[in-house]
């Protein structure tokens, strides 16, 4: 457990992400209360803004892989969902040879064409995959719900990912994961309400949780920085961590002075055409350098908290 409990240490990943190249950038059909058929995204903007991204993470000292976008599945550029990649700080004794990828079973039909891609990807660049389920069966797990923090996965359920895929997680990857149940429509996965900043502050939105859950995360946080539900709705906690470099899509003025006090550079990319399909920075980010035994803590046989 070494750093991953000490004071403000920074996190120690989010420098490699994956990201889907918006080619195919549309909203066919809305799974979220954000997602209008009537105000479609304009592929140069779709473009300008993807670009940004990722020259505000190389900017930031971070790497960017790309996978292209299928023509039919138009949610792919939320590439956090494709699935929760991990690598292994023990790579000799690892039978998976460190890195592995569990693939996000989508609760909605229309995104589960990209799994097949994801899988693809992931098995090309040396990671092995597993499914908590598969084609409708089994539980759903969107990996936007998922987060290593101070050695545990914490995890959002409800909208999107089911309390049964808590469990397999657990027990699949032996850790420890603690569960959140999501009630807010708009803050349909945990990305949205909860953003880790670095080893003791995150960003906390109680209004995206029942009241048990809400109280466990505030808790479970020792410097939290609460957002109230209009500031969460900006999307500014949909924001990735760079070291002390948060690249945000929005940040209300009461959010940027605390995160300033605390020593964090705020860089702000308008990402306007990727919320029309509900997402965000972090949407369209999947960090690929989490690691098992640095930022989650090996549990044998796994262990589930629910508030
Ligand atoms: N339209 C996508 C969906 O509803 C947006 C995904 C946002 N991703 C995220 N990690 N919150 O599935």
């Amino acid at each position: 457990m070494s750093t991953v409990h000490q004071g403000s240490t920074e996190l120690q990943w989010g420098r490699d992400y994956l990201m889907v190249e918006p080619n195919h950038f549309r909203v066919d059909y809305a799974i979220n209360p954000f997602m209008d058929l009537n105000d479609q995204p304009e592929p140069l903007h779709t473009r300008g803004e993807w670009l940004a991204v990722v020259a505000a993470i190389e900017a930031a000292g971070g790497r960017v892989q790309v996978l292209p976008q299928l023509p039919d599945a138009p949610d792919m550029v939320y590439a956090m969902n494709l699935g929760l990649a991990l690598e292994s700080a023990n790579v000799a004794g690892d039978p998976d040879g460190g890195r592995r990828v569990v693939l996000s079973h989508m609760r909605f039909p229309q995104r589960r064409t990209e799994t097949p891609a994801a899988d693809d990807w992931f098995a090309a660049n040396g990671f092995t995959s597993r499914a908590i389920g598969r084609d409708g069966v089994g539980a759903h797990f969107e990996a936007g719900d998922a987060f290593a923090w101070r050695g545990e996965l914490i995890v959002g359920y409800g909208p999107r990912s089911e309390e049964l895929a808590l469990k397999h997680l657990a027990t699949d990857l032996g850790v420890s994961v603690r569960g959140f149940r999501i009630t807010h429509p708009g803050m349909y996965h945990m990305d949205l309400g909860f953003c880790p900043l670095d080893g003791t502050r995150a960003m906390v939105c109680p209004a995206a949780y029942d009241e048990a859950s809400a109280e466990a995360l505030l808790a479970l946080v020792p410097e939290p920085l609460v957002l109230t539900e209009e500031e969460a709705l900006t999307f500014c906690a949909n924001s990735i961590v760079l070291g002390r470099t948060v690249v945000m899509p929005a940040c209300p003025d009461r959010v940027r002075a605390q995160l300033e006090e605390w020593g964090f550079e705020i860089v702000i990319v308008e990402v306007g055409e990727f919320l029309k399909g509900g997402g965000a920075i972090r949407c369209l980010t999947n960090p690929l350098d989490v690691r098992l035994g640095r930022d989650l803590v090996s549990v044998p046989g796994g262990r589930v908290t629910l508030a």
